[in-house]
Formats: C-alpha cells, structure tokens, sequence
C-alpha cells in the first residue's frame, strides 16, 4: 500500500514527504544532502538541532531531527551550530571554584530564571536549574545535572541573556572530572601497573601477531560471567 504523504515546509519550501520518516529522513527524501546538521543520527550527538512551527500555531517547538517524526505542516529549521561565547582554557591550570567560574563566564550571573532553557532543552533537562547551581558555584550539582547534555545549543539560541549554558555545564563537568570526583582505587593501581611495565611483553606480543592469529586470540579469551 502506497504511503501517506504530508506537507511539511524546509527553510520555507513546501514538499510532500512520506508521514512515518523522522525530519532528518524526510528532508533527504526531499532531496537536501545533509553535510551539517547530522551526526550520529540516534539522539547523542546534538548535531540536528531543528526548530519548527505547526501551521496555525504561533508556538515554537524544538526537536532532534533524527528522534521526531514529521507532522503535517510544519514549518522547519535547522540549527547545526549556535555561536554562543565558548571560552579557552587551560583544565590543569584552573581551580574547582564559583570565582573561577565566575572569571570564565562572567555571564553566568546575568541569567534572569526565565526557564526558557528548560523549556527548549530537547532531553527535558531542567537548564535553568543547572543555571542557579552554577549562580551558586555549585560545580558537582552542575555537572550531575546536566549529564545528559549533548551540546545542541537550543538552550544558547533562546536565551534573553544570552549565556551559552551548554559550556559552562562543560566547564563543570571538567572541572568535577578533574577535580572534585572520588578517586577510583582500582584504575589508580591498573595505571601504576601499566606505568611499570606490567604489561608490556603481552602487548609486544599482541602487536606481532597477524589478523587469523589475534582473531582466535580473540575468541579463545576469557569471558567473565556476568
Ligand atoms: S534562558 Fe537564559 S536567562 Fe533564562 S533561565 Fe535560562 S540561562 Fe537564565
Ligand atoms: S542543555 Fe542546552 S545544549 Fe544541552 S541538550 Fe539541553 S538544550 Fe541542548
Ligand atoms: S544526528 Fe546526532 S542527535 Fe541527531
């Protein structure tokens, strides 16, 4: 049976496309060659920021091109890059502090708590939240809460105060990372071993060995049960 086609209107052009594709497979049914604007095409990689409008509907809406499957007259955008202030930094000459926070994005402080962040974050993550964490030079709440960020630069576009929330949630993820998170006990003793020499003669022998060789080296391995 012949598929349902709808309307649906990119950067203002109408074309008729097939109703069950998701916004990324319909504008290439269209004809548009994707070279921004896609990435992973499975909802990490942030790349397919899209904007839209339903016809008759003054609200603007936010999606993943690649997760939302197209509606009938929409009217679509795409955002594959926001220039929002991104700084420059060196992570090992910085300190886990709100002043250091504060140094790099001096913006942080002008943010309103309008909520429009949350409500363009298309992984629901509530922005203005992790805002007011970062207000309060919480690094470690930051960085929890906006985990699930994938830098798709929504939350950036709709901003009054124009703060690139996205970098500095990143700046407080490093900053956690490098700083501020508990120290695993088992991956300080692998490194040392490594650092010993521990494994060395293994991974010579590895790397001497041909495909057929590392293959059955491979399936010979020992599995742990889960
Ligand atoms: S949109 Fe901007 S000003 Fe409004 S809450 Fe979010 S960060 Fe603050
Ligand atoms: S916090 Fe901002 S950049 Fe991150 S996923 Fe949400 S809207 Fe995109
Ligand atoms: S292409 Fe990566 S999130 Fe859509």
């Amino acid at each position: 049976m012949a598929e349902k086609l709808i309307s649906i209107y990119i950067m203002g052009k109408k074309y008729e496309v097939p109703s069950s594709l998701t916004i990324m497979k319909a504008m290439e049914w269209a004809g548009y060659k994707l070279i921004r604007g896609a990435g992973c095409r499975s909802g990490f990689c942030g790349a397919c920021a899209t904007v839209y409008r339903i016809k008759g509907d003054y609200r603007l809406r936010i999606a993943l091109a690649c997760q939302t499957v197209v509606e009938p007259e929409m009217y679509l955008a795409q955002i594959p890059f926001f220039p929002a202030e991104k700084a420059i930094y060196d992570i090992e000459g910085l300190e886990p502090t709100a002043e250091q926070l504060f140094q790099i994005y001096p913006e942080i402080l002008r943010c309103l708590s309008c909520g429009t962040c949350t409500k363009a974050c298309p992984q629901e993550i509530d922005v203005m939240d992790y805002m007011a964490e970062a207000m309060k030079g919480d690094i470690a709440s930051v960085a929890s809460k906006s985990f699930d960020c994938i830098m798709c630069g929504l939350c950036a576009a709709r901003c009054p105060a124009e703060e690139a929330q996205y970098n500095v949630a990143l700046l407080c993820r490093r900053l956690y990372g490098k700083y501020l998170a508990p120290k695993s006990q088992h991956l300080r003793e692998r490194i040392e071993e490594i650092e010993a020499g521990k494994f060395d003669e293994e991974l010579a022998q590895l790397k001497s060995m041909g495909e057929e060789q590392l293959r059955q080296r491979y399936e010979e391995r020992d599995i742990e049960l889960a």
